[in-house]
């Protein structure tokens, strides 16, 4: 069936044009100069997508865009801007809108957008579908509290579209698990998943590593090289820590977003890809972004679908399932047959508040199934160290503020790391279930002594 499209500009010309070009490239276009009629036929009828100018006389863009929004929450919304008109189409991002194009209009980019804002579209997913979907996910992620639920459902809900989605949350919350999810789930099943950490290198690296390069770009080019963008081509890219990304990948991967196609280092030549993009961080991007060390444009290109995963001291009921499919999982692995965690041990595990999250729960689960000498998880087990036992599972006292607490907890957490492990940062993420990336970021938030080795430097 023909995608129905609705253009509203009070430029008769360009309406022509859009009559025109829609019709030729297999589209069904409705067009109208007049804004009030444009409201009147936003609100009788769904269209597929809504094409509406900024400027409209005495109305504005944006002002329609509340309309559909109201009565077609689903429906895209493109706002064409003038040139250079940053805020206004961020401010049309904030308001909702799927995306904007700016005066005058590229028919070529108008098309790749046309094609990409409906392929992004959330469909509606049958509702008998829904739990086969669900199930699925289920599969290879835990989680049976009503947030984890809610979250399973969101990537229900956009399994078959290709929309990009912004994952935050904190380390070790399972934010590539999810990724993975949604790949896995989509319709881009059986291309690549790949992946990046955008934390581990500096720009030029980065650079090269996502975009490649041709032969002689720079001493020591001496091939073409693919970057990880044309590899993913088909199925989806994950950036993992994209708050860490140099300002200047962030220009070329909105131009990547916008456009779907890019140069590699020293050519001319664009490369077309088809990617969907799943990014993720553990740093607030809105902060980010309010301190100007993340692009506001992009943000809001990336944050099509926003998921906040919970941190697990906030889904405490989901902490017996995993710490079970964890004892299987390592009890598997290990050829050790160990079926039950004790009452006492089970509590402890419940009450702790995990600064490190799933991980941590995951190492600690890991650790007792390797310790036991029985076919039970007992409370004994989990105390890696008698002396970190107080740091490291103190009582929560109700006077005292949850926030000061986990502060308090993960600082001395991570200084009795660093101390077990005489400053070996590697080791003491082991130890505290965490990343490298992960432990670095604590100890910059926590002022801590970067490298401390009975107060003589080393590096890990
Ligand atoms: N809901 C879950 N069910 C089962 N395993 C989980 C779940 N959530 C996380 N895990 C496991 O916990 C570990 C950490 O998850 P993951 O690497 O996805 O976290 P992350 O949020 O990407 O962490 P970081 O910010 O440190 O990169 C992995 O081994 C993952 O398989
Ligand atoms: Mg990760």
């Amino acid at each position: 069936m023909k995608k129905h499209i609705l253009v509203i500009d009070d430029d008769t010309t360009l309406l022509l044009w859009f009559e025109r070009t829609l019709e030729r490239e297999g589209f069904l276009g409705t067009t109208c100069s007049d804004p009030q009629e444009g409201i009147r036929r936003i609100q009788d009828k769904r269209y597929d997508l809504i094409i509406c100018d900024q400027g409209l006389g005495d109305m504005e863009g944006i002002q329609l865009l509340t309309c559909s929004q109201t009565y077609y929450p689903d429906v895209p919304f493109i706002i064409i801007t003038g040139f250079g008109s940053v805020p206004k189409a961020v401010e049309s991002f904030k308001k909702g809108a799927a995306d904007y194009i700016t005066k005058p209009i590229d028919k070529k980019e108008l098309l790749t957008l046309i094609n990409h804002v409906l392929d992004e579209a959330v469909s509606c997913i049958p509702t008998e579908e829904l739990p086969l979907l669900q199930a699925e996910i289920s599969k290879t992620m835990v989680g049976n509290s009503e947030k984890m639920q809610k979250l399973f459902y969101v990537i229900a809900q956009i399994a078959k579209t290709s929309a990009t989605v912004l994952i935050e949350g904190e380390s070790g919350t399972g934010k590539e698990l999810i990724a993975r999810a949604i790949h896995q789930v989509s319709l881009r099943s059986g291309a690549p998943f790949v992946a990046i950490n955008c934390g581990y290198l500096n720009e030029n690296l980065l650079e090269n590593e996502l975009f490649g390069h041709v032969q002689g770009a720079f001493t020591g080019a001496i091939k073409y090289k693919k970057g990880l963008m044309e590899e993913a081509n088909g199925g989806t890219l994950f950036l993992d820590e994209i708050g860490d990304m140099p300002l200047l990948v962030q220009t070329k991967l909105l131009r990547v977003l916008q456009e779907r196609e890019f140069k590699p280092l020293g050519s001319n030549e664009n490369i077309h890809v088809d990617i969907r993009v799943i990014a993720a961080t553990n740093v607030n991007l809105h902060e980010a972004v309010v301190q100007k060390k993340f692009r506001e444009d992009l943000y809001y290109r990336l944050a099509v679908i926003p998921i906040m995963v919970p941190p697990l001291r906030e889904r405490t009921n989901d902490i017996p399932l995993l710490a079970k499919h964890f004892m299987q999982k390592y009890g598997l692995e290990n050829g050790k047959n160990v079926e039950h965690i004790t009452l006492e041990a089970m509590s402890r595990l419940t009450h702790y508040t995990w600064p490190g999250n799933v991980r941590e729960l995951e190492n600690t689960i890991a650790r007792a199934v390797a310790l036991t000498t029985s076919n039970s998880i007992t409370l004994d087990l989990l105390i890696p160290k008698a002396s970190t036992e107080k740091t490291l599972f103190s009582a929560i006292d109700e006077e005292t503020n949850l926030r000061e607490i986990i502060r308090r907890d993960t600082k001395s957490a991570i200084e009795e790391a660093l101390k077990l492990a005489k400053g070996n940062h590697s080791q003491a993420a082991r130890i505290l279930g965490i990343s490298r990336a992960s432990l670095y970021h604590k100890i910059k938030k926590y002022a801590l002594p970067r490298f401390s080795k009975n107060n003589t430097t080393s590096i890990s």
